[in-house]
């Protein structure tokens, strides 16, 4: 969906050459996944590093802050897991731009974008790879990470079956710590949090840096869905198509 907005600050002339037009990118529920997720990593990276190594010790008898810790832990995860399986389910249902297609550089088209980005980030290239929705390197990127959520799913539910010992659960992922021991699944499990934050601080960085570049208020975009375009380039994306 598209409306037309006034560029701010637009004279005349630079507004006729430039009309920027409203564009519905992100549907609600790729925003609501997105900070969803974001707001359990938080509270599930806080929690888990506890029961990974206690770092507060309760004094009393009628305390039990590991069980409260873990009880936080688990609820948070099965929220976390919630919101990524509407992400899976909206990468069949969405938009153009959610689309599974889209996060794959299977293309010619796409594979070309992707290298220009990686330009960019190279210093190899003044501008970055334009797109109405993620830039094919931003999009691989986002598959690898959701890839990464998945793992986290799975290492955790091998873990909390490693303690519950339930016949359902077991069903579903007994196969895991069949394959792999489940001292390692732990380190993985702690691992894929370090790499998920050091890929946030990119990632918030990049944001930025890109909504500078474009003009296009990508941040912006994660909250409301809208992002804004010259109509050249709106129609430039929709040849993609
Ligand atoms: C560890 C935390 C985070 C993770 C794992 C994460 C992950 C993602 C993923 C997977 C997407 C693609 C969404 C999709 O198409 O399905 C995305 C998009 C986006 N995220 Fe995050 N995110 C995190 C934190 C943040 C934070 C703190 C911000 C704050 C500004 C942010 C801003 C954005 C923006 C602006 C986009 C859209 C980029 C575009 O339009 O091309 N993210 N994020």
């Amino acid at each position: 969906m598209t409306t037309a907005a006034r560029p701010i600050g637009a004279t005349e002339s630079s507004e006729a050459r430039e009309r920027l037009v409203r564009v519905y990118v992100w549907e609600w529920p790729v925003r609501f996944a997105h900070w969803v997720i974001f707001l359990s990593l938080v509270v599930l990276s806080v929690t888990g590093y506890y029961i990974y190594d206690p770092f507060i010790i309760s004094r009393g008898d009628g305390r039990f802050l590991m069980g409260t810790v873990r009880f936080i832990h688990e609820v948070t995860a099965a929220v976390f897991t919630g919101a990524f399986l509407l992400r899976v389910y909206w990468f069949f249902r969405g938009n153009r731009w959610a689309r599974w297609r889209q996060y794959l550089p299977l293309g010619a088209e796409q594979r070309h974008g992707f290298r220009e980005q990686l330009q960019y980030y190279l210093f190899l290239r003044r501008k970055p790879a334009f797109r109405v929705g993620h830039n094919p390197l931003a999009s691989a990127t986002y598959s690898f990470v959701y890839l990464l959520l998945l793992s986290e799913i799975l290492t955790g539910l091998a873990l909390y079956q490693h303690i519950l010992g339930g016949k359902i659960c077991g069903f579903f992922i007994g196969w895991l710590p069949a394959l792999i021991n489940i001292h390692y699944l732990r380190e993985i499990h702690l691992l894929i949090m370090f790499g998920l934050w050091a890929f946030c601080i990119h990632h918030v960085y990049s944001a930025i840096l890109i909504a500078i570049e474009e003009r296009s208020g990508l941040v912006g975009g994660i909250f409301s869905g809208y992002k804004f375009f010259s109509e050249e380039r709106v129609k430039e994306d929709a040849a993609r198509r």
